[in-house]
């Protein structure tokens, strides 16, 4: 039976480690619909069409997870984004992965409100700019990448304007949407609230 939790919220919230989870949690597929944009934006960055790229997308395009979360390919995911023929091109797929058998968490910045807005369950996750600024610099610390934490705040609060602004399917919480503040929470604090929503939907 199709089952489908859209987890939306801006970057650094914490919504692909909580979409994760659920996915384990619960049984369900997860589909990180961001890597479709980073995979889009990685190609533009080496000449290609955005609408060309996005329509002849394959699952091989998205393999390279550590290339696509460079800042680079985000900030040119964040540009091909605003497309709306690229996001057209993306539509059909994501909606059939919403409404797989067995049941799928989607996440994203337009998943409850465009994707799939008749979700069973709908989270928004968020945190403060601060938090989200520092977690995302650790994380790319981490990789080795060399970045300093002004220059990430800086992406994030560049993309989180582009992403909140753009014309066809910005972000923004769906109005049924449940939200999540994660600035002060830690990820299993997060990850056991989040699952708690979702259970509840399932005992209703
Ligand atoms: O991981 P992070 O939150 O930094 O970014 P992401 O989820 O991988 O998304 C990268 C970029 O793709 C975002 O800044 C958005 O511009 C775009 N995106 C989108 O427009 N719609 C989605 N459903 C997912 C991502």
């Amino acid at each position: 039976m199709p089952f489908c939790v859209a987890t939306d919220g801006p970057a650094a919230a914490g919504k692909g480690t909580i979409s994760k989870a659920l996915a384990e949690r619960f049984g369900y597929a997860h589909l990180d619909t961001g890597l479709l944009y980073r995979a889009v934006g990685a190609k533009t960055l080496q000449g290609m069409d955005a609408v060309e790229a996005a329509k002849s997308l394959v699952p091989e395009d998205m393999v390279d997870e550590d290339a696509l979360r460079a800042p680079q390919v985000a900030r040119a995911a964040s540009q091909v984004a605003a497309q709306h023929d690229v996001r057209a091109a993306l539509v059909d797929f994501q909606r059939a992965f919403a409404r797989r058998d067995g049941g799928a968490v989607l996440d994203g910045r337009d998943i409850g409100t465009v994707i799939c807005p008749d979700a069973e369950v709908k989270l928004y996750i968020t945190a403060s700019d601060e938090v989200r600024a520092e977690r995302r610099y650790l994380e790319m610390r981490a990789k080795g990448v060399e970045i300093t934490q002004e220059e990430v705040a800086k992406d994030l609060a560049e993309r989180d304007r582009r992403d909140e602004s753009r014309a066809t399917a910005p972000l923004v919480a769906a109005d049924d949407a449940i939200v999540i503040d994660t600035t002060a929470l830690s990820i299993e604090e997060a990850v056991a609230l989040a699952v708690q929503k979702v259970q509840a939907v399932l005992d209703a």
